[in-house]
């Protein structure tokens, strides 16, 4: 894939949007690139979770291509949007933990790539905003629904309509990221934190992260409900027998994801 970079490292996948040149800002072609990445990544059964940064160490992603927005009229507006929408929910829903290393400017298309990403850790050189109005347009990859529900929507008004950039530190300090760490240690930290998850039951990692992504879009007692399914459900698990038993017999447990 000329703009997207997949490589596996066992049971991880890092995935690196490449348009250094560009700031790695999303086209349509990379962003089909995406789409179809995530489609094999969700059928290999061998891959447990996903790393997403940006290639070189100045971008994450620097929004959507502005190049291609300029032309834009109404119809092929709303188009663009939905299907950006479309795939970014689909990062939303994907059922193994997909985390984004931020690792620079993460703006407009970009912020909103790592907002639907499950969690974030920022390189200190990372920034964050949404500076769409800045071109006479809204963000329309899901950042107007999205920012709110993770920093508040007086926090999102305010990046939104400033169109404003903060750093890496404010970003934190706001909870629009889970930990910042010096940039040339961004990959060690993020695969680090990728591997404290993995060496835990495969099965019951995607049912709790499936229970929350779900449960948090419900009402209280639906996602009591969907978390008392899920639960019965890793309880007919091969890894909760072999889980509950390694620590009944004090040895440490050998997960077989089923
Ligand atoms: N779309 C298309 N091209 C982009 C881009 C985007 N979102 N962001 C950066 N680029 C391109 C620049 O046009 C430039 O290309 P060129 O070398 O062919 O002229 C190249 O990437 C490098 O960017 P440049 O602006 O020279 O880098 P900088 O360090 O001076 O500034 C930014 C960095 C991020 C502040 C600046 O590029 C910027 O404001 N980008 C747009 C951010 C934005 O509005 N995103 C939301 C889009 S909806």
């Amino acid at each position: 894939m000329p703009n997207l970079l997949l490589q596996r490292d066992g049971a991880v996948a890092i995935l690196t949007v490449n348009r250094p040149d560009k700031l790695n800002a999303l086209n349509a072609a990379t962003l089909a690139e995406l789409g179809d990445a995530l489609h094999e990544l969700h059928d290999d059964d061998s891959m447990q979770a996903v790393i997403l940064s940006g290639a070189g160490d100045k971008a994450f992603v620097a929004g959507a291509d502005i190049a291609e927005l300029a032309h834009l009229g109404p119809l092929s507006g709303r188009e663009m949007a939905r299907r950006g929408q479309r795939l970014f929910r689909d990062l939303e829903l994907f059922a193994k933990p997909v985390v984004a290393a931020v690792n620079g400017f993460a703006l407009g298309g970009g912020c909103e790539l790592a907002l639907a990403c499950h969690l974030r850790l920022a390189s200190d050189n990372a920034s964050f905003g949404l500076p769409e109005v800045s071109l006479g347009l809204i963000p329309g990859y899901g950042g107007t629904q999205r920012l709110a529900r993770l920093v508040g929507r007086g926090r999102a008004i305010e990046l939104t309509l400033s169109g404003q950039r903060i750093g890496a530190d404010e970003a934190f300090r706001l909870g629009l990221v889970n930990r910042v760490v010096p940039q040339p240690v961004l990959l060690e930290e993020t695969r680090k934190l990728v591997d404290a998850m993995l060496r835990n039951g495969p099965v019951a990692v995607r049912a709790a992260l499936e229970a929350i992504v779900h449960g948090t879009e419900m009402p209280l007692e639906q996602g009591l409900t969907l978390e008392a399914n899920l639960f019965g459900v890793v309880c007919a698990t091969e890894d909760m027998r072999e889980g509950t038993a390694a620590f009944l017999e004090k040895r440490k447990p050998r997960f077989v994801n089923r």
